[in-house]
Protein backbone atom coordinates (compact mmCIF):
# COMPACT_ATOMS: atom_id res chain seq x y z
CA UNK A 1 0.00 0.00 0.00
CA UNK A 2 1.19 3.62 -0.78
CA UNK A 3 2.19 6.07 1.46
CA UNK A 4 2.93 9.52 -0.09
CA UNK A 5 0.66 12.28 0.04
CA UNK A 6 -0.41 13.03 -3.64
CA UNK A 7 -3.03 15.36 -4.52
CA UNK A 8 -4.90 16.27 -8.17
CA UNK A 9 -4.92 19.61 -8.26
CA UNK A 10 -4.63 20.80 -11.44
CA UNK A 11 -3.82 18.24 -14.75
CA UNK A 12 -0.45 18.51 -14.70
CA UNK A 13 -0.08 16.65 -11.27
CA UNK A 14 0.28 13.57 -12.87
CA UNK A 15 2.51 12.70 -15.49
CA UNK A 16 1.73 10.73 -18.60
CA UNK A 17 2.81 7.87 -17.30
CA UNK A 18 0.35 7.79 -14.55
CA UNK A 19 -2.39 8.49 -17.08
CA UNK A 20 -1.70 5.65 -19.03
CA UNK A 21 -2.35 3.66 -15.75
CA UNK A 22 -5.55 5.75 -14.67
CA UNK A 23 -7.28 5.66 -18.26
CA UNK A 24 -6.77 1.64 -18.40
CA UNK A 25 -7.96 1.39 -14.81
CA UNK A 26 -10.36 3.56 -15.64
CA UNK A 27 -11.60 1.37 -18.34
CA UNK A 28 -11.18 -1.47 -16.41
CA UNK A 29 -13.49 -0.02 -13.60
CA UNK A 30 -16.24 0.76 -15.92
CA UNK A 31 -16.08 -2.66 -17.64
CA UNK A 32 -16.82 -4.06 -14.28
CA UNK A 33 -19.61 -1.45 -12.85
CA UNK A 34 -21.41 -2.75 -16.29
CA UNK A 35 -20.92 -5.92 -15.18
CA UNK A 36 -23.00 -5.17 -11.88
CA UNK A 37 -19.15 -6.96 -10.68
CA UNK A 38 -18.44 -5.18 -7.16
CA UNK A 39 -15.16 -3.32 -7.28
CA UNK A 40 -14.22 -1.86 -3.59
CA UNK A 41 -10.54 -1.18 -2.97
CA UNK A 42 -11.86 1.67 -0.94
CA UNK A 43 -14.11 0.19 1.68
CA UNK A 44 -14.17 2.09 5.60
CA UNK A 45 -12.67 4.92 3.73
CA UNK A 46 -14.47 8.21 3.60
CA UNK A 47 -14.23 11.42 0.87
CA UNK A 48 -15.38 14.85 1.86
CA UNK A 49 -16.99 16.83 -0.44
CA UNK A 50 -16.70 20.73 0.13
CA UNK A 51 -18.85 22.68 -2.05
CA UNK A 52 -18.73 26.39 -2.39
CA UNK A 53 -20.47 26.54 -5.74
CA UNK A 54 -23.03 24.82 -7.44
CA UNK A 55 -23.02 21.15 -8.78
CA UNK A 56 -24.84 18.51 -10.55
CA UNK A 57 -22.56 16.23 -12.34
CA UNK A 58 -19.20 16.97 -9.69
CA UNK A 59 -21.35 16.07 -6.64
CA UNK A 60 -23.26 13.08 -8.18
CA UNK A 61 -20.03 11.29 -9.40
CA UNK A 62 -17.73 11.69 -6.19
CA UNK A 63 -20.53 10.74 -4.33
CA UNK A 64 -21.82 7.39 -6.39
CA UNK A 65 -18.00 6.93 -7.02
CA UNK A 66 -17.03 6.88 -3.50
CA UNK A 67 -20.18 4.52 -2.47
CA UNK A 68 -19.22 1.83 -5.39
CA UNK A 69 -15.90 2.03 -4.34
CA UNK A 70 -16.97 0.41 -0.98
CA UNK A 71 -16.43 4.01 0.55
CA UNK A 72 -18.69 6.74 1.58
CA UNK A 73 -19.11 10.74 0.76
CA UNK A 74 -20.31 13.40 3.18
CA UNK A 75 -21.63 16.64 1.36
CA UNK A 76 -20.50 19.69 2.96
CA UNK A 77 -21.60 23.68 1.54
CA UNK A 78 -19.74 26.56 3.00
CA UNK A 79 -23.01 28.03 3.25
CA UNK A 80 -24.05 26.40 6.51
CA UNK A 81 -20.64 25.25 7.44
CA UNK A 82 -18.29 26.91 9.83
CA UNK A 83 -16.20 27.73 6.47
CA UNK A 84 -18.93 29.84 5.65
CA UNK A 85 -17.97 31.96 9.20
CA UNK A 86 -15.11 32.51 8.59
CA UNK A 87 -13.15 28.98 9.78
CA UNK A 88 -9.43 29.55 8.48
CA UNK A 89 -9.12 27.00 5.45
CA UNK A 90 -5.46 25.66 7.13
CA UNK A 91 -7.51 24.73 10.22
CA UNK A 92 -10.61 23.29 8.45
CA UNK A 93 -8.17 20.81 6.38
CA UNK A 94 -6.25 20.01 9.64
CA UNK A 95 -9.54 18.86 10.90
CA UNK A 96 -11.05 17.15 7.72
CA UNK A 97 -8.22 15.09 7.31
CA UNK A 98 -8.04 13.67 10.65
CA UNK A 99 -11.29 12.20 10.20
CA UNK A 100 -11.62 11.15 6.94
CA UNK A 101 -9.09 9.53 3.77
CA UNK A 102 -9.66 11.96 1.15
CA UNK A 103 -10.97 15.69 0.28
CA UNK A 104 -12.86 17.15 -2.70
CA UNK A 105 -12.92 20.97 -3.21
CA UNK A 106 -15.24 22.95 -5.67
CA UNK A 107 -14.65 26.74 -4.48
CA UNK A 108 -13.71 29.82 -6.53
CA UNK A 109 -9.54 30.52 -6.15
CA UNK A 110 -7.23 27.61 -6.98
CA UNK A 111 -5.01 29.31 -3.63
CA UNK A 112 -8.16 28.22 -1.56
CA UNK A 113 -7.06 24.62 -2.80
CA UNK A 114 -3.49 25.20 -2.89
CA UNK A 115 -3.86 26.34 0.86
CA UNK A 116 -6.18 23.36 1.71
CA UNK A 117 -3.54 20.95 0.40
CA UNK A 118 -0.74 22.09 2.08
CA UNK A 119 -2.37 21.97 5.83
CA UNK A 120 -3.77 18.21 4.94
CA UNK A 121 -2.56 15.04 5.95
CA UNK A 122 -4.87 13.34 2.93
CA UNK A 123 -4.93 13.19 -1.11
CA UNK A 124 -7.05 16.70 -2.43
CA UNK A 125 -8.74 16.98 -5.22
CA UNK A 126 -9.51 19.75 -7.12
CA UNK A 127 -13.30 19.95 -8.15
CA UNK A 128 -13.52 22.77 -9.74
CA UNK A 129 -11.62 26.51 -9.18
CA UNK A 130 -11.75 29.86 -11.11
CA UNK A 131 -8.37 28.48 -12.63
CA UNK A 132 -8.65 24.55 -13.51
CA UNK A 133 -11.30 21.96 -13.99
CA UNK A 134 -8.74 18.86 -14.08
CA UNK A 135 -11.46 15.93 -12.79
CA UNK A 136 -13.55 17.22 -16.17
CA UNK A 137 -10.48 17.18 -18.81
CA UNK A 138 -9.94 13.46 -17.30
CA UNK A 139 -13.30 12.27 -18.02
CA UNK A 140 -12.27 14.25 -21.52
CA UNK A 141 -9.20 12.45 -22.30
CA UNK A 142 -11.17 9.23 -21.58
CA UNK A 143 -13.98 9.63 -23.88
CA UNK A 144 -11.76 10.72 -26.70
CA UNK A 145 -9.36 7.65 -26.01
CA UNK A 146 -12.87 5.10 -25.98
CA UNK A 147 -14.04 6.40 -28.87
CA UNK A 148 -10.97 7.42 -31.22
CA UNK A 149 -7.91 5.95 -29.70
CA UNK A 150 -5.04 7.77 -28.14
CA UNK A 151 -5.30 11.25 -28.14
CA UNK A 152 -1.72 11.80 -28.46
CA UNK A 153 -0.88 13.89 -32.38
CA UNK A 154 -4.07 15.01 -32.54
CA UNK A 155 -6.17 18.23 -32.56
CA UNK A 156 -8.94 19.66 -29.91
CA UNK A 157 -10.86 23.15 -30.62
CA UNK A 158 -11.66 25.20 -28.01
CA UNK A 159 -13.73 27.57 -29.01
CA UNK A 160 -14.92 30.27 -26.03
CA UNK A 161 -14.04 31.50 -23.30
CA UNK A 162 -10.07 31.31 -21.72
CA UNK A 163 -11.77 29.87 -18.54
CA UNK A 164 -10.93 27.11 -16.12
CA UNK A 165 -11.80 24.75 -18.80
CA UNK A 166 -9.78 25.83 -21.27
CA UNK A 167 -6.69 26.21 -19.13
CA UNK A 168 -6.69 22.34 -18.03
CA UNK A 169 -7.12 21.78 -21.79
CA UNK A 170 -3.49 23.23 -22.47
CA UNK A 171 -2.05 21.49 -19.17
CA UNK A 172 -3.82 18.25 -21.14
CA UNK A 173 -2.53 19.04 -24.31
CA UNK A 174 1.10 19.65 -22.67
CA UNK A 175 0.97 16.39 -20.58
CA UNK A 176 -0.25 14.01 -23.18
CA UNK A 177 0.97 16.11 -26.21
CA UNK A 178 -1.75 16.79 -28.33
CA UNK A 179 -2.33 20.27 -30.29
CA UNK A 180 -4.88 22.79 -28.99
CA UNK A 181 -6.60 25.55 -31.42
CA UNK A 182 -8.00 28.21 -29.47
CA UNK A 183 -10.60 31.47 -30.46
CA UNK A 184 -12.76 33.26 -28.20
CA UNK A 185 -13.18 36.93 -28.69
CA UNK A 186 -11.14 40.10 -28.09
CA UNK A 187 -10.95 40.65 -24.30
CA UNK A 188 -11.90 37.17 -23.45
CA UNK A 189 -8.63 35.83 -25.13
CA UNK A 190 -5.46 33.46 -23.45
CA UNK A 191 -3.65 35.26 -21.05
CA UNK A 192 -0.05 34.00 -21.01
CA UNK A 193 0.65 36.14 -17.80
CA UNK A 194 -1.92 34.83 -15.47
CA UNK A 195 -1.16 35.99 -11.90
CA UNK A 196 0.49 32.43 -10.08
CA UNK A 197 -0.29 29.93 -13.55
CA UNK A 198 1.93 31.86 -16.53
CA UNK A 199 1.68 29.42 -19.29
CA UNK A 200 5.02 27.73 -19.66
CA UNK A 201 6.92 28.05 -23.14
CA UNK A 202 6.01 23.90 -23.66
CA UNK A 203 2.53 24.83 -22.81
CA UNK A 204 2.31 27.96 -25.54
CA UNK A 205 4.39 25.84 -28.09
CA UNK A 206 1.09 23.05 -27.96
CA UNK A 207 -1.07 26.37 -28.71
CA UNK A 208 -2.47 28.07 -31.56
CA UNK A 209 -4.75 30.78 -31.64
CA UNK A 210 -7.20 32.34 -34.20
CA UNK A 211 -9.28 34.79 -34.25
CA UNK A 212 -12.03 33.14 -36.72
CA UNK A 213 -13.83 29.80 -34.96
CA UNK A 214 -14.19 28.20 -38.17
CA UNK A 215 -10.80 28.44 -38.76
CA UNK A 216 -10.00 26.86 -35.23
CA UNK A 217 -12.32 24.05 -36.08
CA UNK A 218 -10.26 23.28 -39.36
CA UNK A 219 -8.94 19.50 -39.12
CA UNK A 220 -9.76 19.09 -35.49
CA UNK A 221 -10.53 15.90 -34.07
CA UNK A 222 -12.58 16.91 -31.27
CA UNK A 223 -14.39 20.20 -30.79
CA UNK A 224 -14.89 21.53 -27.50
CA UNK A 225 -16.86 24.64 -25.77
CA UNK A 226 -18.53 25.87 -22.40
CA UNK A 227 -20.57 28.36 -20.68
CA UNK A 228 -20.01 31.59 -21.75
CA UNK A 229 -20.41 33.05 -17.91
CA UNK A 230 -19.02 30.48 -15.48
CA UNK A 231 -19.69 30.73 -12.26
CA UNK A 232 -18.01 33.78 -10.41
CA UNK A 233 -18.44 36.06 -13.30
CA UNK A 234 -22.43 36.35 -13.54
CA UNK A 235 -22.10 39.99 -12.88
CA UNK A 236 -20.14 40.28 -16.66
CA UNK A 237 -23.27 37.93 -18.22
CA UNK A 238 -24.81 40.40 -20.17
CA UNK A 239 -21.45 42.20 -21.42
CA UNK A 240 -20.70 38.57 -22.28
CA UNK A 241 -23.67 37.52 -24.09
CA UNK A 242 -22.52 40.24 -26.64
CA UNK A 243 -19.09 39.65 -27.01
CA UNK A 244 -19.80 35.79 -27.78
CA UNK A 245 -22.09 36.59 -30.30
CA UNK A 246 -20.61 34.86 -33.32
CA UNK A 247 -19.10 31.92 -31.09
CA UNK A 248 -21.11 29.48 -30.92
CA UNK A 249 -20.63 25.95 -31.96
CA UNK A 250 -22.87 25.29 -34.93
CA UNK A 251 -22.70 22.61 -37.72
CA UNK A 252 -20.45 25.36 -39.99
CA UNK A 253 -18.06 24.81 -37.54
CA UNK A 254 -18.31 21.15 -37.25
CA UNK A 255 -17.71 20.44 -41.26
CA UNK A 256 -14.74 22.24 -40.85
CA UNK A 257 -13.21 19.50 -38.40
CA UNK A 258 -12.19 15.94 -39.39
CA UNK A 259 -15.41 14.24 -40.92
CA UNK A 260 -15.24 12.01 -37.41
CA UNK A 261 -14.13 14.69 -35.22
CA UNK A 262 -16.45 14.38 -31.68
CA UNK A 263 -18.15 17.41 -30.21
CA UNK A 264 -17.67 17.99 -26.32
CA UNK A 265 -19.50 20.04 -23.53
CA UNK A 266 -18.80 19.49 -19.80
CA UNK A 267 -22.61 20.90 -18.98
CA UNK A 268 -24.43 22.15 -18.08
CA UNK A 269 -24.94 23.53 -21.76
CA UNK A 270 -27.08 26.65 -23.43
CA UNK A 271 -28.07 25.78 -26.38
CA UNK A 272 -28.71 28.55 -28.90
CA UNK A 273 -25.85 30.81 -26.79
CA UNK A 274 -22.29 28.41 -26.97
CA UNK A 275 -23.72 25.55 -28.95
CA UNK A 276 -26.10 24.93 -31.81
CA UNK A 277 -29.12 22.08 -30.70
CA UNK A 278 -28.27 20.23 -34.23
CA UNK A 279 -24.41 19.80 -32.50
CA UNK A 280 -24.90 18.86 -29.22
CA UNK A 281 -28.09 16.53 -30.15
CA UNK A 282 -26.51 15.29 -33.36
CA UNK A 283 -24.76 12.37 -34.08
CA UNK A 284 -20.66 13.70 -33.41
CA UNK A 285 -21.74 15.01 -30.07
CA UNK A 286 -20.68 12.46 -26.93
CA UNK A 287 -21.50 14.67 -24.31
CA UNK A 288 -23.22 11.81 -22.32
CA UNK A 289 -20.24 9.57 -22.34
CA UNK A 290 -18.16 12.15 -21.13
CA UNK A 291 -20.69 13.11 -18.07
CA UNK A 292 -20.74 9.01 -17.05
CA UNK A 293 -17.20 9.18 -17.32
CA UNK A 294 -16.72 11.84 -14.54
CA UNK A 295 -17.70 8.77 -12.69
CA UNK A 296 -15.36 5.89 -13.83
CA UNK A 297 -11.91 8.11 -14.34
CA UNK A 298 -12.98 9.95 -10.69
CA UNK A 299 -13.02 6.38 -9.50
CA UNK A 300 -10.08 5.27 -10.91
CA UNK A 301 -8.32 8.60 -10.02
CA UNK A 302 -9.46 8.04 -6.14
CA UNK A 303 -8.14 4.56 -6.01
CA UNK A 304 -4.58 6.13 -7.39
CA UNK A 305 -4.30 8.82 -5.19
CA UNK A 306 -5.16 6.18 -2.06
CA UNK A 307 -3.52 2.81 -3.18
CA UNK A 308 -1.37 3.73 -6.30
CA UNK A 309 -0.42 1.74 -8.55
CA UNK A 310 -2.14 -1.76 -8.67
CA UNK A 311 -0.74 -3.29 -11.61
N1 LIG B 1 -19.24 19.54 -15.59
C1 LIG B 1 -19.41 19.77 -14.27
O1 LIG B 1 -18.45 19.94 -13.48
O2 LIG B 1 -20.71 19.76 -13.89
P1 LIG B 1 -21.32 20.24 -12.49
O3 LIG B 1 -21.07 21.72 -12.40
O4 LIG B 1 -22.76 19.90 -12.58
O5 LIG B 1 -20.62 19.52 -11.37
N1 LIG C 1 -16.50 26.90 -16.78
C1 LIG C 1 -17.66 26.46 -16.05
C2 LIG C 1 -17.64 24.96 -15.90
C3 LIG C 1 -18.84 24.40 -15.20
C4 LIG C 1 -18.74 22.92 -14.99
C5 LIG C 1 -17.72 27.14 -14.70
O1 LIG C 1 -16.68 27.30 -14.06
O2 LIG C 1 -18.82 27.52 -14.28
Amino acid sequence: MKTTLRHYLQFSDLSREEYDYVFARAALIKAKFKRYEPHQPLADRTLAMIFEKHSTRTRLSFEAGMHQLGGAAIYINTRDSQLGRGEPIEDAAQVFSRMVDLVMIRTYGQEIVERFAAHSRVPVINGLTNEFHPCQILADVMTFIEHRGPIQGKTVAWIGDANNMFYTWLQAAEVLDFTLHFAGPKGYGVEKERPGYALSAAQIAHLREFEDPRQACEGAHLVTTDVWTSMGFEAEKLAREQAFRGFMVDAEMMARAQADAVFMHCLPAHRGEEVAAEVIDGPQSVVWDEAENRLHGQKALMEFLLLGRLD
